[in-house]
């Protein structure tokens, strides 16, 4: 009989094998100094643009004292246990109910982390007959709830609606047979390539099917929709989403998530979120310091139009010298180069130790071999000179991946990965 450990001594997995080669550098950087628009890298002055703080929230004096304080009241422990037991507090209730009116649901329930949180609240809407259709790009978080199911369940190609469409009848066949009903997931935005989710065209389909409809909007809540609350309120369907979803980690610059809906959906899923019930309640500090922020949004509009200042010029500006920034449509930025892994390797240290720009790589099996993509995420903390000065940076490295700099550069590495 085999050793459990033997496959593990034999292969890393596909992004552990360059565990070597990217460790401390490319994953799991140290990134020092607060959390800003300049930030230090082994102690060398850089750009952050990999830092999903939209809102620049994360380092706001008026936060920092909001949560210093809380910190000073409650400490890190309180309320100790589950919410259902004994963690459970007025000001949980008070940041549910403020979030649910701000995205326009008649209920809200917290999750001390989005990804457990919505695995939980996908294994909780589904039923052993009931079938799950979703995108096949879609966040780990997704996946890992689809995972729980033990039902059927079909992926759509991403963001097709003609294949949605498709998947649907197969879905709506089996489900009649089955005698359950569908659940449709799809993000607000995809966090890789920044585009949103065709929502909007997505509700349409309950014209000519019987579906429910939850959407992860983790990038989309406080950077999309005329008041921050996201993807659902940009495209004018918030109403027809029917388990919104988002989490505290990116615009709100914190820990935790929630969902909201229907109350009679709510009061069942508070019930029945496993990853809640069986788990300690958010922290009161992140529920203190997430009514701070929620605050901050709804009443300084100045933090978003800052934001889509620099998303507009980085964009723009990319574009504009011809870069590749895929069909983004909302804050996320890619940004899309041909290469391989240890050229991506080179250009990346290159951009850093020479131009002092930090940001993050993203290369197979994440996205198809061949391609580099630089994921870039503007804050409002970003200024335009920091705009201007990483296009002249890209500039210069597309030039040098193109005459082959990097490629000269990784030659050994190549050799060594038979790349
Ligand atoms: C699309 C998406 N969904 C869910 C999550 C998980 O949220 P959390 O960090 O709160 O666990 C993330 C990452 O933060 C995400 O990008």
């Amino acid at each position: 009989m085999k050793d459990l450990f033997a496959k593990i001594y034999k292969d890393k997995g596909p992004l552990g094998k360059w565990a070597e080669q990217a460790e401390g550098y490319f994953v799991f950087p140290k990134l020092e100094g607060q959390i800003s628009n300049r930030m230090k890298f082994q102690g060398k002055d850089v750009i952050t643009w990999s830092i999903n703080d939209y809102l620049g929230l994360a380092n706001h004096p008026e936060v920092r004292k909001v949560d210093a304080e809380a910190a000073a009241e409650y400490g890190s422990a309180y309320p100790m246990g589950a919410r259902m037991m004994s963690g459970h507090t007025e000001m949980h209730e008070k940041l549910q109910n403020e979030l649910a009116e701000f995205v326009s649901k008649e209920a809200a329930y917290l999750l001390n982390f989005g990804y457990q949180g919505i695995m939980s609240t996908i294994d909780a809407l589904v039923a052993k007959d009931d079938i799950i259709v979703y995108d096949v790009d879609s966040h780990a978080c997704i996946i890992d709830g689809v995972r729980l199911h033990m039902g059927k369940r079909f992926t759509y190609k991403h963001n097709d609606i003609e294949s949605l469409e498709k998947n649907l009848e197969r879905a709506t066949k089996m489900a009649e047979t089955t005698g359950g009903g569908i659940l449709v997931i799809s993000e607000g935005v995809f966090g890789m390539r920044g585009e949103q989710g065709r929502l909007k065209e997505i509700v349409a389909l309950k014209q000519k099917f019987n579906f429910r409809f939850l959407v992860d909007d983790a990038h989309g809540f406080g950077t999309l929709g005329a008041t921050g609350a996201g993807a659902g309120e940009e495209q004018g369907i918030q109403d027809d989403i029917d388990v919104y979803f988002a989490t505290f980690a990116k615009s709100l610059a914190s820990t935790g998530a929630f969902i909201a809906g229907d109350k009679e959906i709510m009061d069942y899923l508070k019930y029945n979120l496993r990853s809640q019930m069986f788990a300690k309640s958010l922290q009161m500090t992140l529920t203190v310091g997430a009514l701070k922020r929620l605050d901050m949004l709804r009443t300084m509009p100045e933090l978003k139009q800052n934001l889509w200042k620099i998303v507009d010029a980085l964009q723009s500006g990319l574009k504009e010298r011809g870069f590749d920034i895929g069909s983004t449509t909302s804050c996320v930025t890619p940004v899309y180069l041909n290469g391989s892994i240890p050229e991506a390797m080179a250009l990346v240290r290159d951009l850093r130790e020479n131009y002092g720009i930090f940001c993050s790589i993203v290369v197979y099996p994440v996205i198809p071999k061949g391609l580099i993509l630089l994921r870039m995420i503007p804050t409002a903390t970003h200024t335009i000179q920091d705009v201007t000065e990483t296009l002249d940076a890209f500039d210069a490295i597309r030039t040098r991946l193109e005459n082959g700099t990097y490629k000269r550069m990784s030659a050994a590495l190549i050799k060594a990965m038979g790349e």
